[in-house]
């Protein structure tokens, strides 16, 4: 299944290797694009959707939206721990989001989060890791239970960087009042990063939600590479672009999972739609499944991206 990410469509500068592209970078332009392509989305049958406060306008947004359609069947995703601070400020010289994983943050975010309710399912901690300490933070980790009992919200996590399966692993051992705290794991998983395929497979038979994040690479899928190579060669036979290949190969390689498209505007997302319509064989899964480099060189590569 399909869902959508509002990481590029809530604020005017995201992390990707668009270059000199010039687009209307206003709030109203924002708003409208992303309505547009939350209509295109929810009309071609996508029903999971995630943001975060650190998405810019990306909660505003997509419960503006959900209040002027009043659809039931849809199921929203957001986050906390991180604030976005480049307050729509073009060029922003900074980092744009501030991480603070502490209790005063999630009580303050969930504040805002919770009028996404009552669509909103999935609460995550966004981007956890063991240097937030946010993993053994006994105060957090309650108020999150807390929240799950009155809600029946799944709680989650998302992680990010190179050591994504310990960060997993030590998540899935997380008990509050003895009870497993964590229902839904949102991850990076594409062509080139394979790192996280087999603790995944654990993740599934536990019965865990998985979301997969960042299918594309942030785009990094079409520059020149052996994985672009072979992309282009199954998007020829399939008559689809690279990029929904790519997340094909999410799609085929994880089960029951959610890939989020981050497409920035409807043209993309129908394109990333297509990877909907046909199924990778074995061997074009083993070929694809070869494209993989290791976590330490991926992240690195990531963490050289640009806001733009
Ligand atoms: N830590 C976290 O929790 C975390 C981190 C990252 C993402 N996420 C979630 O995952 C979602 C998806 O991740 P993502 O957007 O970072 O990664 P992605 O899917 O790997 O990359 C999305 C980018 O690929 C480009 N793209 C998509 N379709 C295209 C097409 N047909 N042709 C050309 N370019 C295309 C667009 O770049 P341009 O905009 O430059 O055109 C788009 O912004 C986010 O929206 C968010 O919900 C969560």
């Amino acid at each position: 299944m399909i869902g959508l990410g509002l990481a590029a469509l809530g604020r005017p500068e995201y992390l990707n290797i668009r270059l000199g592209t010039s687009i209307d970078k206003s709030e109203a332009s924002y708003k409208e694009n992303a309505f547009k392509v939350l209509d295109a989305a929810y009309s071609n049958g996508v029903r999971f959707f995630d943001t975060a406060p650190s998405y810019g306008k990306g909660e505003f947004f997509l419960k503006d939206w959900q209040a002027t359609r009043s659809y039931a069947d849809t199921v929203l995703s957001t986050k906390w721990g991180y604030t976005y601070v480049a307050n729509w400020e073009l060029g922003f010289s900074s980092a744009h989001e501030v991480k603070e994983h502490s209790l005063s943050k999630l009580i303050e975010q969930w504040d805002t989060s919770k009028i996404l309710l009552p669509n909103l399912k999935v609460y995550q901690i966004h981007s956890a890791t063991f240097e937030s300490g946010v993993l053994e933070n006994i105060e957090v980790l309650k108020k999150l239970s807390e929240i799950k009992a009155a809600t029946g919200l799944k709680i989650g996590l998302t992680v990010s960087g190179k050591n994504q399966k310990e960060v997993i692993k030590a998540a899935l051992e997380i008990k509050v009042n003895d009870l497993s705290l964590f229902d839904s794991f949102q991850v990076t998983y594409n062509v080139f990063e394979q790192d996280t395929a087999d603790i995944l497979k654990e993740v599934h038979v536990a019965g865990k939600f998985i979301i997969i994040k960042e299918g594309l690479a942030n785009g990094r899928v079409f520059l020149p590479s052996t994985a672009q190579e072979i992309l282009q060669q199954l998007a020829s036979k399939y008559k689809v672009g690279i990029d929904a290949i790519a997340l094909r190969f999410c799609i085929d390689s994880i089960p029951s999972t959610i890939v989020l498209s981050g497409a920035s505007d409807s043209q993309q997302l129908e394109e990333n739609l297509k990877a909907l319509t046909f199924k990778l064989t074995e061997d074009e899964m083993k070929l694809l499944k070869s494209c993989k480099v290791d976590a330490a060189t991926y992240w690195k590569e990531r963490s050289d991206l640009s806001w733009n």
